[in-house]
């Protein structure tokens, strides 16, 4: 059977203090729980800070965006060779956020997931609707049409990526998609993921949007969902425990 995998997004939180307090907790807490795999997707001023202490630990070390070209006069971006550099294992591609507020297509995702994959990371796709776009039925065509972009990636299979559902009205706002409408989600998505590889039961797919140690057992007991992609709850270390312990 696959493992969980459960991925904590620090968005732009942290400091280095607060960093350093948070992931000494994780990572003694890891030492118990070697059920799933567990990751921090940290601010890239960060990832030297955290990659030192992770050190040794299961804890894996993830970053939040990847540009989308290899090097060269792109002021402000970091490349996926640099984030290979710093021991990251995953990136996050097409988050919300960035689709939203930095008009990221999916192209351009796709470009970001190829990106990573050539440096031996592991792009964690995310898709998602809007609430206008599940409220207009749409939710099925949007996260199919956003799957389709990173489908067929150049000399890559699709097995190599995880891929994230969150609900954009899902996201810090405090209402989780029922684990009924996730999983419904998560099974169009594994068949999509079905059609186009025979590797599909063995990627993983996971759910984000306001998951909490109150609802992520439930979340992680449907057939579909092998994980958790948490945001706010990954902040504090007794919360994010919790659901990682929540994925045993
Ligand atoms: P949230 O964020 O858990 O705070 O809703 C999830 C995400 O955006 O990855």
């Amino acid at each position: 059977m696959k493992k969980k995998l459960i991925a904590g997004n620090w968005k732009m939180n942290g400091s280095l203090a607060d960093n350093e307090a948070l992931v000494r907790a994780l990572v003694a807490g890891l030492a118990s729980a070697g059920g799933c795999d567990v990751a921090v997707a940290v601010p890239a001023p960060y990832l030297a800070q955290v990659q030192a202490l992770a050190q040794g630990s299961a804890l894996a070390l993830a970053a939040q965006d990847v540009s989308q070209h290899a090097a060269g006069a792109y002021t402000g971006e970091v490349s996926a060779a640099m984030l290979r550099d710093f021991g990251v294992r995953y990136v996050l591609v097409g988050h919300s956020e960035r689709r939203q507020f930095h008009d990221e297509t999916d192209a351009d995702v796709a470009t970001k997931a190829q990106r990573a994959l050539a440096a031996g990371i592991t792009p964690i796709v995310c898709v998602g609707e809007t609430l206008a776009e599940r409220e207009a039925g749409q939710t099925e065509a949007v996260v199919k049409r956003q799957l389709a972009a990173v489908i067929h990636l150049n000399g890559h299979c699709i097995s190599e990526v995880v891929v994230a559902y969150e609900p954009v009205w899902a996201i810090g706002t405090g209402k989780t998609a029922s684990p009924e409408q996730a999983q419904q989600v998560h099974a169009v998505l594994r068949a999509q993921l079905a059609a186009a590889s025979d590797q599909a039961p063995r990627i993983r797919l996971l759910y984000g949007g306001s998951m909490n140690a109150g609802n992520a057992a439930q979340l992680l007991s449907q057939a579909d969902i092998d994980g958790g992609l948490v945001g706010g709850a990954s902040l504090k270390a007794a919360d994010f425990q919790a659901i990682i312990a929540a994925a045993q």
